[in-house]
């Protein structure tokens, strides 16, 4: 099963243009309660984040303005998708290593969180996350 899951929101668009509205405990458009917003911004030119993965916390990262490239990885496989849509919620479950790159100049993402911060749900160096990770064909 593809690392890369969208999520589609409406868009209550008219001729004045477009609105998304996302509200807690509707429809099932982001599958956990969101206890947490935060957007990364005026990313400078060859900048990349992430670098890591959460032990619990679950995301749905949107790009509201602008675009960004999303790796995603497992620990069995890596995947990658280009974010540029906003009524498109990019599901990013835990235990999944993320790094974001090519962010463009006017890039908003905006991303949902499953819990509050929390340094200690995070996985920063990639062998410690390797060493937790389950390989498929050992899973049942
Ligand atoms: P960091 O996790 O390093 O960002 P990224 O993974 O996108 O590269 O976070 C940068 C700083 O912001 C770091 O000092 C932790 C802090 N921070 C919070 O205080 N609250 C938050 O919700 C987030 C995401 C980060």
């Amino acid at each position: 099963m593809s690392l890369v899951k969208w999520i589609n929101f409406q868009s209550l668009g008219d001729e004045r243009g477009s609105l998304v509205a996302l509200e807690i405990g509707m429809e099932k458009a982001v599958p956990f309660d969101i206890k947490r917003v935060y957007y990364i911004y005026h990313t400078g030119q060859g900048v990349s984040r992430g670098f890591h993965a959460h032990k619990n916390l679950k995301q749905v990262a949107i790009c509201v303005a602008g675009s960004c490239r999303m790796v995603l990885d497992d620990g069995n496989t890596r995947e990658e998708t280009r974010l540029s849509c906003p009524t498109k919620g990019l599901l990013i479950e835990s235990m999944i290593w993320r790094e974001m790159h090519d962010f463009s100049e006017d890039c908003v993402l905006l991303v949902l969180a499953s819990e509050h911060y929390d340094e200690r749900d995070y996985i920063r160096c990639y062998a410690d996350f390797m060493a937790k990770v389950v390989p498929y064909d050992i899973r049942v």
